[in-house]
């Protein structure tokens, strides 16, 4: 039984699991707070993270019906992520490993996105398994070769597909983070309203990523749309939402289709994790390429486990054998904002 904890952004996370079994999965998050800026300020984070830490790890421990008496081990996302809101959490999790007598688990954040379909599933991937995490701040197509080992096939250049969706949201006038509310609007427009470019065009064997390019495109075109006007019309909005969502998708998925058939990959399972992955569209897009590789398309099972949460953290640490690190020095365990998934 493991209490996982998560302060890599703006959600304060704290969770109980037991293998791939989620106990509780308490997420307290700070996106009402950071709206007004536009995005994630960092102090603000750390602020509210040491606020709520304590209560949320309470919350989880009361939920899963156990004490930390009864643990076996803390894990703790320790990067990616912002480096002083990681800290909060690590911190924390030193102090309760201390305190019990626990060993720690310092735990990736990318990986904990990419095992979250895996929840309440007995970690039953067929590998090797195609994984792709799309959230605010990543985008990434994981070829997992089995538990722990994992090779980024595809990153993006520049915006992560969530932070994509966050700006055209905003240039919309829909609020921060405007994922959710975009795809709300999108349901209502006509994809094919407005021409955007689609990304990397007769690239993709660059097998990369790109935002910035259809982010450019959107702002000119809603600044056209709206002419003198001082706002855009409720249909101008959906039809737009829907244009930007559509390319935007329509990227990801051709890029997913090239790895998929020009690396020759013997996978049979893909694995869908991080934000954007609450997106119906999305989903619909992903089970249809899935069909056309027969690939079994895997996501998770809850809301709570799509964004930022600490199940997905005690998830991948499940699978760790934790036998050997009672005896690890965790003054060597510290925050790492830009840890690859490469190097777990
Ligand atoms: O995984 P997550 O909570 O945090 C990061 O690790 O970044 O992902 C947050 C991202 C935001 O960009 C948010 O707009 C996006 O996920 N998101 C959505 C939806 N719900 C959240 N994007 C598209 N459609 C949604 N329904
Ligand atoms: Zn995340």
């Amino acid at each position: 039984m493991i209490l996982a904890i998560d302060t890599s952004c703006d959600e304060t996370a704290a969770a109980v699991t037991d293998g791939a079994k989620v106990l509780s999965n308490i997420i307290w998050s700070q996106a009402s707070q950071h709206a007004q800026f536009g995005g994630v300020m960092p102090s603000l984070a750390q602020r509210m993270h040491r606020e709520r830490i304590d209560w949320v790890i309470n919350r989880a421990l009361k939920t899963a019906r156990t004490t930390p008496e009864a643990l076996d081990a803390v894990a703790v996302t320790t990067g990616p992520g912002l480096a002083i809101a990681l800290e909060v959490g690590i911190q924390k999790a030193k102090d309760i490993a201390a305190k019990y007598d626990l060993p720690l688990l310092p735990i990736n954040h990318v990986e904990g996105h990419l095992l979250s379909s895996l929840a309440n599933k007995q970690f039953d991937l067929i590998l090797p398994c195609l994984g792709v995490v799309v959230s605010g701040g990543h985008t990434e197509i994981v070829l997992i070769k089995s538990l722990g080992r994992y090779q980024i096939l595809a990153k993006t250049q520049d915006d992560a597909l969530g932070e994509a969706l966050d700006k055209a949201a905003r240039m919309l006038g829909l609020g921060y983070p405007g994922g959710a509310v975009l795809e709300k609007m999108a349901r209502e427009g006509n994809p094919k309203a407005f021409p955007l470019p689609l990304p990397m065009a007769r690239r993709e064997e660059q097998a990369s990523f790109s935002y910035s390019g259809l982010k450019t495109a959107m702002w000119r075109l809603t600044e056209k749309v709206k002419g003198n006007r001082r706002e855009l019309s409720k249909q101008e909005i959906c039809d737009l939402a829907a244009s930007f969502q559509y390319r935007a998708f329509q990227h990801l998925d051709r890029i997913t289709d090239h790895i998929l058939k020009q690396r020759g990959l013997t996978v049979q399972q893909m694995v869908v994790g991080g934000g954007v992955a609450a997106n119906m569209e999305l989903r619909k897009r992903l089970r249809k390429l899935g069909k056309e590789h027969n690939l079994k398309v895997t996501f998770p099972y809850s809301s709570k486990l799509v964004g930022d949460n600490a199940a997905m953290i005690g998830l991948a640490a499940g699978y760790k054998p934790i036998r050997d690190l009672r005896y690890m020095n965790t003054n060597e365990i510290d925050r790492k904002p830009r840890w690859s998934v490469e190097e777990i």
